[in-house]
């Protein structure tokens, strides 16, 4: 951070990097003085006030582009992103996930059906061709606004009148409490996608907007479950894992 004088803060000559202390000043703008989609001062305004280069004033804004904190439009300027709603990459439910970050969860189930699976389902659910399963597709969105897109298949042997429950409230939890099935592992794999046109229009961005796709086997005391594939908008969720070496056993000496 940079050098406090007469209460301001400013950046100083010295061993960190000019745009590394702006960016710590415009953090603590975004994170203080602030709100969510409010403007920052412009490139000029900040050449002048903290007597940076232009170069500097770009580098820092851009650092915070890049970290989410801020974003651009085009010909109008950069604005101060809203805070995301972060995971902890464990095997939350949706609506457990939310209400922990102290948001509203909501759901519309979009569709629910008794119906054979289709191969890749099939497969991770360990599921003979004429076994049945349900489909269950919903919206679940987070203080009222839209946040994940999810389609589910479940195996319809161990669940019995599955489609007959609450499928607007948690699907762990009924499986939990009506069923005994508690999810207690899974396979989860990630990727970016752009935004189809419809799945834009559910979740309320541009088409081709940046989704964080979820795809994820779950598991009962080792029987699958559950297998679900969810697109979450990539600018109201980030996840955050820690990571340790132990995995491959090459940890240093
Ligand atoms: C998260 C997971 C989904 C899971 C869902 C269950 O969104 N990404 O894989 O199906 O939670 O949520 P709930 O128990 O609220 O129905």
């Amino acid at each position: 951070m940079g050098s406090r004088r007469n209460g301001a803060v400013n950046v100083v000559d010295g061993p960190v990097p000019k745009h590394r202390q702006l960016r710590d000043i415009l953090l603590a703008m975004v994170e203080g003085e602030l709100v969510p989609d409010a403007p920052i001062p412009s490139e000029r305004e900040l050449v002048q006030r903290f007597g940076v280069s232009r170069a500097t004033v770009r580098e820092a804004v851009g650092r915070l582009v890049s970290e989410g904190r801020l974003y651009r439009v085009r010909g109008k300027g950069t604005f101060v992103a809203a805070p995301k709603v972060e995971s902890q990459m464990h095997l939350a439910s949706f609506t457990e996930d939310m209400r922990r970050r102290g948001h509203k969860p909501s759901t519309v189930v979009l569709g629910a059906d008794e119906t054979v699976a289709p191969p890749p389902a099939r497969a991770a659910l360990g599921l003979d061709v004429t076994d049945r399963a349900f489909r269950i597709e919903r919206l679940r969105s987070a203080d009222g606004a839209p946040m994940a897109h999810e389609v589910s298949w479940l195996p319809a042997a161990p669940l019995p009148d599955l489609l007959e429950r609450d499928l607007m409230s948690s699907i762990y939890s009924i499986l939990a409490h009506d069923y005994g099935r508690v999810l207690d592992s899974a396979a989860q794999t990630v990727w970016a996608e752009g935004a189809d046109p419809l799945r834009a229009r559910l979740l309320r961005v541009p088409p081709a907007a940046p989704l964080l796709v979820f795809r994820k086997t779950s598991y009962a005391s080792g029987r699958p479950m559950e297998h679900v594939t969810s697109w979450y908008r990539a600018d109201r969720y980030q996840v955050h894992m820690t990571l340790d070496s132990a995995l491959h056993g090459h940890r240093p000496t």
